[in-house]
């Protein structure tokens, strides 16, 4: 039986930090870490996910606002707000709630985000630090997964990782923080060819492919470390991952759980990033 990893608690082990870290901050600077949160449109999981932001952002004694636009608000409006954030000294964190309404070109307005202040860590500067070795801001949710992997007492030095997805947010910097960890990283996607045999080799795999229990048992070695980023809803539309949980946690030597496993960890990393950007600033 795999050891399950509670996301659930190492994310308010993350938090208790940032919010000593938050204290410590104010002591010394006279002022909160603030972190502001655009969201543009009415998409409701936006909604939730924001509301969710703000009320972790709160209780860990941060200061900041949620920027609320309508889903009418044109790219040049936003681009506005977003200059307006990276040049007041009071707003350490920014973060542009995806996606944004049709028309408006994402890229432009999260490259507009000063990089200091990209607690998203998604501006092409980071990103380009990430995969150099420099410090800069790095996305939350593969931080949380390393951080959980960590928890777990992996040793990735020389470690097989496989990351299922190539996305921007996800798969793309999971891969570079598994490699700065001397893992050897494979990064497959929809058109990898023999995918279970390519997991079947994993000493830890990472799941964020965004399709219902996918990950089945026959795919995973014996005590390999399984990470799902998923959120799926499934046949009866119950909350799920990437990995079949109910098949592969015999098999698995540690696997988090959906819900409870990665997700509270992206909110205490978004946390950490802020706090770290303040201290940065
Ligand atoms: N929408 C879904 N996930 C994310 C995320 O990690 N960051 C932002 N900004 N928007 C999202």
């Amino acid at each position: 039986m795999a050891k399950l990893i509670d996301g659930k608690l190492i994310a308010k082990a993350v938090r208790d930090e940032v919010r000593g870290g938050v204290e410590a901050f104010l002591a010394a600077r006279g002022r909160r870490p603030g972190l502001h949160v655009v969201l543009a449109g009415d998409d409701p999981a936006s909604g939730v996910y924001v509301r969710n932001k703000e009320k972790a952002a709160e209780e860990v004694g941060m200061a900041g606002a949620v920027h609320r636009l309508p889903p009418t608000v044109t790219e040049a409006e936003l681009l506005a707000l977003v200059e307006r954030l990276n040049v007041d000294p009071a707003v350490d964190g920014i973060l542009v709630q995806l996606p944004l309404p049709k028309g408006i070109a994402a890229e432009k307005v999260l490259d507009a985000i000063d990089p200091a202040k990209d607690v998203d860590g998604f501006h092409p500067i980071n990103v380009g630090a990430l995969w150099t070795g420099k410090p800069g801001l790095v996305p939350c949710t593969p931080r949380g997964c390393m951080r959980l992997i960590a928890e777990a007492g992996v040793a990735l030095a020389g470690a097989r990782a496989v990351v299922i997805g190539r996305s921007n947010i996800v798969g793309k910097p999971m891969a570079a923080l598994l490699l700065a960890e001397h893992a050897t990283v494979t990064v497959a996607h929809s058109r990898t060819r023999d995918l279970p045999g390519v997991c079947l080799q994993a000493d830890v795999i990472v799941a964020a492919v965004g399709r219902a229990k996918m990950v089945r048992a026959e795919w995973v070695k014996p005590g390999a470390v399984v990470i799902d980023v998923g959120m799926n809803r499934d046949e009866h539309g119950k909350l799920c991952g990437d990995v079949d949980f109910a098949s592969v946690e015999p098999v698995a030597g540690a696997i988090t759980p959906v819900p409870g496993g990665v997700g509270p960890m992206t909110i205490a990393m978004l946390l950490d990033n802020t706090l770290a950007a303040a201290k940065r600033h």
